[in-house]
């Protein structure tokens, strides 16, 4: 059955989910303050680099169900389900900021007038779904007929419409059974597809995607630390993570050491959920965060100084190159970066950083040059720092490169480079938890 469903909220989550339930047959409107976001998204556009996104966009708001308006008016008693994909950025001391939910439920309830479904997509802390209820309750001429639901988002960027058609799986958090059956049916296609459906109570759901994203983080901080291990010991943790990675209860992924996680989401929903454990005493879970973040933040650290090794001591006045800028590839995304803190480490210390992303464009600032090829970059350069693992950066000609260079003098940051290349073509090659890489 085809549904009319709003998405409040058209960054990367919100523009791919409304362009996924689009393309799962439902009629959708997207919705945002953003007036330029608005028109470039009815353009058939996308305002950010994720791939496969802007041919379902272009398909859907051609095929007239899909289009995007910044105006509650047009979306509040048309849908019959309205989805929140807002941003929940870290707030004060790490807490998260729930001012973007607040602001669009108290703009959408006064417009409000029949029983309504709201679901969350964001990341939030545990009992933000039932506050928002009450909120919508108490200022909606619809009252106690508005319902609040939890359908928490796993998709990542660089594979978010594909984590979106096809997901692993679906979490549906709710407190009636007219909630559920509303959301089997948005979701009927997936369902069809026998993807795995974990009905639950509103808490667990959130808490679900906050465990997901805190694991995950785990997984990373422990293979880190292990390269540390292998670092000091003398052993390989790209070998070790491959041979731990084949046991299925371990698996491969996200055991890549290197410079440790970035982005919108890892660091800040561990944080917040550092901290709603911390307000509700439950200190074993907050401490061990606390290492997570404590590992994480080292190896950024860790790398800035190697590179000060490397130059000799000091990069004071010395040209330093950084490949790549966004949090990971497959992005243009640089929010959190590892790349940026370590090139900000490195400009605090007094280089001069030239800076090289395919796709992040940065907003001018201090601190650093973005060039637009690896050769501007590594023009002059004391050492050629690798700290986001483009695809293209491992096709890169040591040979040619090491004619535009100072030294020959490359920190592998992610453990992608194929060292014997590197080191055949003269080059230096410094990979942490490599120690015997021949
Ligand atoms: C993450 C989760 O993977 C998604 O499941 C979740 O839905 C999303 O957050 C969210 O909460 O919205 P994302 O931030 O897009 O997705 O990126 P990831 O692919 O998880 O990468 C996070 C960071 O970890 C990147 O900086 C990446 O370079 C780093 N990473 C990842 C490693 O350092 N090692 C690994 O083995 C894997």
């Amino acid at each position: 059955m085809t549904l009319q469903v709003s998405v409040i909220g058209t960054n990367y989550l919100g523009a791919t989910h409304a362009a996924g339930l689009a393309e799962f047959g439902h009629q959708v409107i997207g919705v945002d303050i953003d007036v330029d976001r608005v028109k470039t998204l009815n353009a058939g556009q996308s305002h950010i680099f994720e791939v496969g996104l802007e041919p379902l966009l272009e398909r859907h708001t051609a095929s007239g169900r899909l289009r995007f308006t910044t105006d509650y008016a047009e979306i509040a008693d048309w849908a019959d389900v309205h989805f929140l994909a807002l941003g929940t950025p870290s707030g004060p001391g790490g807490a998260a900021d729930l001012s973007q939910l607040y602001a669009a439920v108290d703009t959408l309830a006064p417009l409000l007038t029949k029983p309504t479904l709201v679901v969350g997509k964001s990341t939030v802390p545990v009992g933000t779904a039932m506050a928002l209820e009450e909120r919508l309750r108490s200022s909606s001429p619809a009252g106690n007929a508005i319902e609040v639901a939890w359908n928490p988002e796993f998709l990542r960027e660089a594979y978010a419409v594909e984590g979106t058609l096809r997901p692993d799986r679906l979490v549906f958090g709710t407190h009636s059974r007219h909630a559920l059956e509303l959301l089997e049916e948005i979701y009927a296609i997936p369902i069809t597809d026998r993807v795995p459906v974990i009905r639950c109570d509103i808490a667990t759901s959130e808490l679900i995607k906050a465990a997901a994203n805190a694991f995950l983080a785990t997984k990373i901080s422990f293979i880190n630390a292990m390269a540390q291990m292998c670092q000091a010991a003398g052993g390989d943790v790209v070998l070790l993570a491959d041979a731990i990675g084949y046991d299925e209860r371990i698996g491969r992924e996200f055991l890549n050491a290197g410079l440790g996680f970035g982005g919108g989401c890892l660091p800040k929903d561990i944080a917040a959920l550092a901290v709603q454990a911390e307000q509700l005493g439950v200190d074993v879970l907050s401490d061990f965060i606390r290492s997570v973040e404590a590992i994480n933040a080292g190896q950024r650290t860790e790398l800035a100084e190697l590179a000060i090794d490397q130059a000799g001591g000091s990069v004071a006045g010395k040209r330093i190159a950084v490949l790549g800028a966004a949090f990971k590839p497959g992005t243009d995304d640089t929010r959190n970066s590892p790349a940026l803190t370590v090139a900000d480490q490195l400009h605090a210390a007094g280089a001069d950083v030239r800076i090289y992303d395919p796709q992040a464009r940065l907003a001018p600032r201090e601190g650093f040059t973005q060039v637009a090829s690896v050769e501007q970059a590594l023009l002059g350069a004391e050492v050629v720092l690798h700290l986001t693992e483009w695809p293209e950066f491992r096709q890169l000609d040591p040979e040619r490169l090491g004619d535009l260079v100072r030294s020959r003098v490359i920190i592998d940051g992610r453990l992608k480079l194929h060292a014997p290349t590197w080191r055949n073509a003269g080059w230096k090659l410094v990979q942490i938890g490599r120690a015997n890489s021949l």
